[in-house]
């Protein structure tokens, strides 16, 4: 029974490996790209390019192990999701309404320490925020919401 069950997980990750992720970035147009459109003090462009930008913006950098089926289907999943929720990318297509709603969640979201997903962490320790870095930006996005409110 146990030796089935081993040969059925085995033969479903080899078989898993066919199905592929597709890494290709959409196009990006520095014209449309959040830092372009709100100015952006040196301090936090660093920490958002690196703590949000690999679910939320159109320049996804893909480690090794999203060439490994099925983590690299989850991984797909947060950056589909990731960019469906909010993409830094294409900030100047967001209305303006839009565009403060999104800073406010990501003050929220910042603060409450939901974003950076916690398994990001993990996998990438230079995306992690220290206590002092969270709350600096957290603040940040709150100011520039203030500013559309
Ligand atoms: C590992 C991928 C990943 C990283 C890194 C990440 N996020 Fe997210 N984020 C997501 C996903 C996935 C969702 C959508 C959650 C859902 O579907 O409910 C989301 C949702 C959000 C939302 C909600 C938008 C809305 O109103 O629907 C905000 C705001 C947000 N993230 C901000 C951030 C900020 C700010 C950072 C960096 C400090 C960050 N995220 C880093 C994956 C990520």
């Amino acid at each position: 029974m146990v030796k089935k069950v081993l040969i059925a997980l085995v033969l479903f990750l080899v078989i898993a490996q066919f199905f592929r992720i597709d890494k290709t970035n959409p196009p990006v147009d520095p014209q449309a790209d959040f830092f372009t459109n709100v100015q952006t003090p040196e301090r936090f462009q660093k920490l958002i390019k690196n703590s949000c930008y690999d679910c939320h913006s159109n320049e996804t950098n893909y480690p090794w192990y999203t060439d490994v089926a099925p983590v690299s289907w989850w991984v797909k999943g947060h950056i589909r999701n990731g960019r469906k929720a909010l993409n830094f990318s294409e900030w100047e297509n967001y209305k303006a309404s839009k565009a403060t709603h999104l800073l406010d969640e990501s003050h929220e979201f910042t603060v409450e320490t939901k974003m950076p997903l916690f398994t990001y962490t993990v996998m990438h320790p230079e995306g992690k925020l220290s206590k002092a870095d969270r709350a600096d930006l957290a603040n940040w996005f709150k100011t520039e919401a203030a500013k559309g409110e």
